[in-house]
């Protein structure tokens, strides 16, 4: 009968009670000389080494210590004999409870790219890699409510389902349970929502920002951190069609309070990060090193990770104009070399993320919040300029990223939205409860989303977004 109970290896690995009787379970890691287990339980992204005596154990039980088998130890916590750790269990009887075949295991104590790790992404997990990325995610989530919950806002749960497209950008999934091969029709031949389970046509949605301003307006301070969708065809290491996002919205805010929130929510929720996951961060920083070692020279980053973190918490965040961006990159090198895939010859282009990344990685050197674009390639309700040209809008740049964050000051002014919406085709119909707000006790206010995403790609040092959500949703991708 056991009566000891089961430890963490987290926790005994900073033990040092020798002699007491321990109970580890976890996977096998390695199992070398018929001797020493490695064994992993996802506490930490170290393992503990328990040691079997020479000729104590039955050899076919001994067979099974395969790479990924599920184990039950218990033992002796003693002072370790070997280097590397400090402690390890002298194993006094084991158990296999759960069987992992070594020839048909695919993990296998080896380095794997990435890429064949993303084809099993349902047993990634099991890696350091992953063990580290996972990790570091859920720091950051939790540090991101922590942040807005000290600060007193409230955490707004926005619609899935949404029957508006808030960006007004038209890529959205539609939700539907009509009959595909034989939909009801109108008597001009259009497919009839109205017959749909909610009566109009639906969609995934694209953000939550409409919905938090309504409540901005009651709360004063409110975020959203869920999933959001976009049917856009990019098949980029830097987006995905389903990520998540998190959207805080503030009563009375300007654009400046709106930059200082985020570049103090981006400082915080790094250092929380970089504070609780030492050993990931440290983990992950050598493997980056590691991966860019097969790089040329001048595809290097400058900084190591914690560098780069370091450096992203010790220096204000470059403020500047969209249009004395524009004048920076006019004049640079890549552009009169025409090294950009996109020159930029004139006021009103979009930037690409070679431009923002020009701006952040060679020209400034840190991160960059860009203000005031033009209106015709922001969405509606950022607020306009009396310029008649440009909008409160800001988007934030981040070195090996570009854009993290993107947001603006809000149009109040009822007239001017209504204009705006107008021009820009947006049925006023469709969203009078988001005008209503501009008609009962109107008020200054401003937002941003933060890609949760891009922002573990940026604290984990990882290079593509598929490896930085657990089960990745993009172009011809939805496995598992
Ligand atoms: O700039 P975006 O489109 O802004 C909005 O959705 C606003 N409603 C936010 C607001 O003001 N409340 O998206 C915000 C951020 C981007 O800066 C980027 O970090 C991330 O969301 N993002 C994506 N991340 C991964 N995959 C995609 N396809 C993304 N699209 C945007
Ligand atoms: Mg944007």
């Amino acid at each position: 009968m056991e009566t000891v109970k089961r430890s963490k290896v987290k926790d005994l690995l900073q033990s040092s009670a020798y002699g007491t009787e321990v109970m580890v379970k976890g996977w096998v890691r390695t199992f070398r000389n018929n001797q020493f287990i490695a064994v992993n339980d996802g506490s930490t992204i170290n393992n503990i080494q328990a040691v079997i005596a020479l000729n104590s154990a039955d050899d076919a039980l001994l067979k099974r210590l395969t790479t990924g088998a599920a184990v039950s130890i218990v033992g002796e916590l003693i002072e370790s004999q070997g280097k590397g750790q400090k402690v390890e269990v002298k194993v006094s009887h084991f158990e296999i409870l759960g069987d992992s075949d070594a020839e048909k295991f695919p993990l296998q104590p080896k380095k794997h790219s990435l890429e064949f790790l993303r084809e099993i992404a349902h047993l990634r997990f099991r890696t350091n890699t992953f063990n580290a990325v996972f990790k570091v995610r859920h720091a950051l989530a939790y540090a991101i409510h922590k942040f807005f919950n000290d600060k007193g806002f409230v955490y707004l749960h926005t619609p899935i389902i949404t029957a508006s497209d808030a960006e007004g950008a038209g890529e959205m999934f539609r939700v539907t349970c009509l009959d595909f091969d034989n939909p009801p029709r109108t008597e001009s031949g259009e497919v009839d929502f109205k017959q749909d389970f909610f009566g109009k046509s639906t969609n995934l949605t694209v953000s939550g920002q409409l919905e938090a301003e309504l409540a901005a307006m009651a709360f004063g301070e409110v975020y959203t951190f869920g999933p959001t969708f976009r049917a856009e065809n990019s098949n980029t290491t830097r987006h995905l069609a389903e990520f998540w996002m998190i959207e805080p919205e503030v009563a009375f805010n300007d654009l400046t309070d709106n930059m200082n929130l985020a570049e103090d929510l981006l400082k915080y929720v790094i250092k929380h990060a970089m504070d609780t996951c030492a050993d990931e961060i440290e983990f992950l920083k050598n493997r980056l090193l590691e991966e860019e070692k097969s790089k040329p020279q001048d595809e290097r980053s400058e900084l190591d990770l914690t560098a780069k973190l370091n450096f992203c918490l010790n220096n204000d965040f470059e403020r500047l104009t969209y249009t004395e961006a524009i004048e920076i990159l006019k004049n640079s090198t890549p552009n009169k070399k025409k090294k950009f895939k996109y020159i930029i010859d004139n006021w009103g282009a979009d930037l690409q993320s070679e431009h923002e990344r020009f701006l952040v990685e060679k020209h400034f050197k840190k991160p960059v919040i860009l203000t005031d674009y033009p209106k015709d390639i922001k969405a509606f309700y950022m607020r306009q300029n009396d310029d008649g040209t440009t909008v409160r809008a800001m988007d934030i740049l981040f070195p090996g990223i570009g854009e993290i964050v993107g947001g603006s000051q809000r149009e109040e002014r009822l007239e001017r939205l209504e204009k705006r919406m107008s021009e820009m085709h947006i049925p006023a119909e469709e969203l009078y409860w988001y005008l209503d707000t501009r008609k009962f006790g109107t008020a200054p206010h401003a937002g941003f989303g933060l890609g949760f995403e891009r922002l573990v790609l940026f604290v984990t040092g990882m290079t593509n977004i598929r490896d930085v959500i657990p089960f990745p949703r993009a172009p011809k991708t939805a496995e598992f």
